[in-house]
């Protein structure tokens, strides 16, 4: 193996004797000389109901298509396809409630779960290409809810969770949803997110929505509206409906979810994937990276309602007709094992988690994970932001107990499947995610696009299409040229900033735009800006992330008050409050400072970067734009 510079874990015998793949530079080689063959041999070890005309038809860029001409289903290559093979009997899911009860899914289980839920959505008038948006915590319905939409062809769109009102009613009104799925409520740390309330709240303000599905699971009373909430377990027992349920034979380009994401606007905008690319990218990316077999018992524990719970909590592992493990609650509560306990108790062998997770988790000290056996881990993983060298050691040493290779991710929305990624074969070096999967041809460019030096810093690009990448923005085809493809054209931009080294390894610095990574979340800051403008006592406001030791980043917001509105430290939590009532608790600033004037460019942008590098106490660097 060729000696790399810096700090280096290269692979066991063990590994290396166990891995898919042993010679990832012959894969890359090929994949990038023959790069339309390489995805078309991944696609031919999926089924199809017809085959392509093109595998790749980049007649009208940079909206590229894929498989253009196939018929498939991704919900029917996750389930039925397992269904004539010994995985029918297979676990395909173990899940977990906060609470300690547990439910298992067998893939004909799940099969049949995911017919009659379809049944249900066509019952209400759900048809193809309709949008339905989910708004629940993590229970095993949602994972269902999301492949019933896909078995009829309807489009989903999951609403995290976490969010509340008003990023709720924006998602609703944006995709013009016909169907709202939610929970009555969510455990999380032994209390309950009143998720119902908060959708009738959102409802209020949204017209689209027909019919509210609720799916009970806290028990607790909620406010059923007549003629339009219906509760999901009183309809899906209901005699005509059964688990007969016909695949619908999609296109390969037609629409399979919307997923809303933050980006530098006020509004966010949903990245739209298809049904044949993304199921591709997903099967392919998970099969190399997590190198997954039988025997495994893989777990991620992200939320469905993001990316990472889409592609490699349900599509991800279902195409690979992995078994998988989901967790309802929180990883400390009630005490900080929680996951270790449910590692050994389900003898999990991969662990995908968070950068911000491993830091939170990491703070109780070794003794935590060292009550329980962990020997089960042959594999771990990370994604959502920098994994920092120290987390990267302890997650390796204390969890991994130096056996278990980490598969950091570097990946987004809009990608759809790992963009970055090592393999189990590959040598890491903590804190890189190694180099682009093979055949993803990228580079690190400065302002005029020119590519620069090893281990200088300069805008991420990707500068070939990929199966899994988003088609566009929904309803806004122009924002998507203007934000991915305008900079540098025939490069998409990522948004991020990066450095290679000498050996080719990524090293991800951070966003290029006002888009923070808190708690690994996605957030824009004109979202938190604008939840704060909204109470009637601002004028104006901004919003910034510093570092914080656990969350990666922290927001912290400057807010000029209204003329005659006194400041005070009970208005301060008000504001607090109300960012988090209507975008969100994970929005809900650190602090929030009184101020009278806010730095501007001469055209009326907020200079964040100015209010940044001032509560960092560092240079500001350039002011010449600013305003007098
Ligand atoms: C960041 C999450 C460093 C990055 C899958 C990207 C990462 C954004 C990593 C996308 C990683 C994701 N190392 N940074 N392994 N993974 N990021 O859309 O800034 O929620 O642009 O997708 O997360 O966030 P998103």
């Amino acid at each position: 193996m060729k000696k790399l510079t810096g700090e280096v874990y290269y692979p066991s015998e063990k590994t290396l004797d166990n891995a898919r793949v042993k010679n990832w530079d012959e894969l890359n080689k090929f994949a990038t000389e023959n790069n339309t063959e390489f995805w078309e041999k991944e696609a031919n070890e999926l089924e199809w109901f017809s085959k392509w005309d093109k595998v790749l038809d980049d007649s009208n860029k940079p909206f590229y298509k894929w498989f253009t001409g196939a018929k498939t289903n991704i919900a029917y290559n996750c389930l039925d396809r397992h269904l004539h093979t010994f995985r029918k009997n297979k676990v395909a899911l173990y899940w977990e409630g906060e609470k300690g009860d547990c439910r298992v899914f067998s893939y004909f289980a799940l099969h049949r779960e995911v017919s009659k839920f379809a049944n249900v959505l066509k019952s209400l008038g759900v048809n193809k290409g309709d949008r339905v948006t989910f708004y629940m915590g993590r229970v095993p319905e949602l994972p269902i809810g999301m492949l019933a939409c896909a078995r009829i062809g309807a489009v989903h769109s999951v609403v995290y969770g976490g969010f509340s009102v008003e990023s709720l009613h924006e998602r609703l009104e944006d995709s013009h949803s016909k169907v709202l799925v939610v929970s009555d409520g969510a455990f999380q740390r032994g209390k309950i997110v009143p998720l119902k309330a908060i959708a009738d709240e959102a409802l209020q303000r949204a017209a689209s929505v027909e019919s509210v599905l609720v799916i009970k699971r806290t028990g607790e009373a909620v406010n059923m509206e007549e003629g339009r909430d219906f509760w999901y377990q009183d309809l899906v027992n209901l005699p005509i409906i059964n688990a007969k349920c016909p695949v619908e034979e999609v296109d390969s380009e037609d629409p399979l979810f919307l997923l809303y994401t933050s980006g530098t606007t006020g509004k966010p905008k949903a990245i739209l994937h298809t049904q044949g690319g993304y199921m591709v990218g997903t099967y392919s990316t998970f099969k190399y990276v997590f190198d997954v077999n039988d025997e495994d018992r893989y777990w991620c524990a992200a939320d469905p309602g993001w990316v990472t719970g889409h592609s490699y909590i349900v599509y991800g592992p279902l195409l690979n007709g992995a078994t998988s493990f989901m967790y309802e609650g929180a990883p400390n509560y009630p005490f900080p094992n929680r996951w270790w306990q449910m590692i050994e108790k389900y003898g999990i062998t991969i662990l995908y988690t968070a950068p911000t997770a491993i830091r939170g988790l990491m703070r109780f000290g070794d003794a935590w994970p060292n009550r329980h056996d962990l020997s089960s881990l042959r594999l771990l993983g990370s994604v959502g932001e920098p994994i920092n060298p120290e987390a990267w050691k302890w997650y390796h040493r204390v969890i991994g107990k130096n056996n278990c290779p980490i598969m950091d991710t570097w990946w987004q929305t809009e990608t759809g499947a790992f963009i970055i990624a090592p393999m189990p074969s590959v040598p890491l070096k903590p804190g890189s995610g190694t180099r682009p999967f093979p055949g993803i041809i990228m580079d690190i460019v400065d302002e005029e696009g020119t590519p620069v030096k090893a281990n200088e810093e300069g805008y991420l690009v990707i500068k070939n299409p990929w199966p899994s990448m988003m088609r566009t923005i929904y309803n806004d085809p122009d924002q998507y040229i203007q934000k991915y493809w305008s900079k540098y054209p025939g490069m998409y931009l990522t948004g991020d900033s990066a450095r290679r080294d000498e050996d080719g390894y990524y090293w991800i610095i951070g966003r290029t735009d006002d888009v923070l990574k808190v708690s690994g979340y996605r957030l824009g800051t004109a979202e938190i800006e604008s939840a704060l403008v909204s109470h009637h006592s601002v004028a104006e406001a901004a919003a910034i992330g510093l570092p914080h030791e656990i969350k990666g980043n922290a927001i912290h917001t400057f807010v000029i008050l209204k003329a005659g509105v006194e400041k005070s430290e009970e208005l301060a939590n008000e504001l607090k409050e109300h960012v988090a009532h209507e975008v969100g608790k994970i929005a809900k600033p650190e602090d929030v400072k009184f101020v009278d004037i806010l730095p501007k460019t001469r055209s009326g942008k907020i200079m964040r970067r100015v209010l940044k590098a001032r509560a960092l106490g560092q240079d500001p660097g350039n002011l010449s734009t600013l305003e007098e």
